[in-house]
């Protein structure tokens, strides 16, 4: 009776799939929706998460003094799932976010769960909130894992515990004009990430600081700001939340990932992609210079998607690039969301089909 008893105390909450939520699907954002399900998981500092499971939707509660509330120990992935026509849900490389988020957790002197615990608990995330995805072409549902201390600490150290938790919300666009045209301001006064910090990793204290830059930037008309790097502040380094890429001919470049740009999970199938295609793809240091002189620019993101930049701004000059259907970035860009979607062939393994 006892093991009935604490099996009943596990077991998750059951959950419906074959309705839909209430969701104005033609208008979706890139906003907090609430669902129904959120997968939760615990372990001590030096001990390896076991089991986890999924849980109603709710708050939680912490200790003032977390390690997270005071010092910042967190980090974060996203991942989406779509719907396809015959109902079934495609993840895109969950495997990815879990490795960055180990590399990630390591860097923030936390343990992380394994490769498979983290696409067990994204699965399960998804398939328990499957109502709230999105009809094919109307958008996705954006999965973000979180790693957290949750344990109370006062003097500069690791948490005593540790909360991994997955949670779920329906999106369209990240951007609210689309992801054409993005209309950049190339900020030369805050920096993003400098070497020997975390801008390599998706440590939650590398977002708020950016927020100041970007609510600037767009009290001025512009879509999002793009960094430059903090030593010469004339390398190109990332906007708020995506990657940078610009083309030149039959050539496409991008910024190396050499510990203040985050390794971006979409920017690196972008790169595979692009071989494919037969571009020539360059990961090396790029001036503002050569960003001028660009025939196009574009960025990358797990929430942006790939966003094609109309213009940049850089001290009071607006330059202007190429956009529109004939463009490579467009070419890139529905590349991907084919195979994302499961219109092209995943030939590279890249789905799991859920
Ligand atoms: C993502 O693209 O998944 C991100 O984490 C960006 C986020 C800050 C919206």
């Amino acid at each position: 009776r006892a093991a009935s008893a604490s099996k009943q105390a596990c077991d998750p909450p059951s959950y419906r799939d074959d309705e839909n939520a209430d969701v104005d699907w033609e208008n979706l954002g890139f906003s907090a929706v609430q669902t129904d399900f959120m997968y939760i998981m615990k372990c001590s500092k030096d001990e390896n998460f076991v089991q986890g499971q999924l849980s109603r939707y709710r708050n939680i509660e912490f200790n003032p003094s977390a390690g997270v509330l005071n010092y910042g120990q967190g980090i974060f992935e996203g991942l989406k799932a779509n719907r396809k026509e015959d109902g079934s849900l495609l993840l895109f490389r969950p495997d990815q976010n879990a490795i960055r988020m180990k590399i990630g957790a390591e860097r923030m002197c936390m343990p992380s769960p394994s490769i498979d615990q983290f696409i067990e608990a994204v699965k399960q995330t998804a398939l328990a909130n499957k109502r709230w995805v999105p009809p094919p072409r109307k958008g996705s549902l954006y999965i973000r894992p979180l790693l957290i201390g949750s344990g109370p600490v006062l003097g500069i150290a690791p948490a005593p515990e540790y909360m991994f938790l997955t949670y779920a919300s329906p999106v369209g666009n990240y951007f609210k004009q689309g992801n054409a045209l993005l209309n950049l301001y190339v900020e030369e006064e805050l920096i993003r990430a400098s070497p020997g910090g975390a801008g390599g990793v998706k440590s939650i204290s590398n977002y708020a600081p950016v927020v100041k830059a970007l609510i600037r930037a767009r009290s001025q008309g512009f879509s999002d700001v793009l960094y430059l790097d903090s030593v010469n502040k004339k390398y190109l380094e990332e906007l708020s939340a995506s990657n940078i890429f610009i083309i030149k001919g039959n050539v496409i470049a991008t910024p190396p990932t050499s510990g203040t740009i985050l390794p971006g999970i979409t920017r690196k199938s972008i790169i595979d992609i692009a071989y494919d295609l037969g571009y020539q793809v360059e990961e090396r240091a790029i001036s503002v210079d050569e960003l001028i002189d660009a025939d196009e620019v574009f960025c990358t993101g797990t929430a942006v998607g790939v966003g094609s930049v109309g213009s940049v701004t850089y001290r009071g000059r607006r330059i202007q690039f190429k956009v529109g259907e004939c463009s490579v970035c467009q070419e890139l860009g529905s590349t991907l969301v084919g195979i994302q979607t499961g219109q092209i062939e995943d030939k590279k393994d890249w789905i799991i089909e859920i």
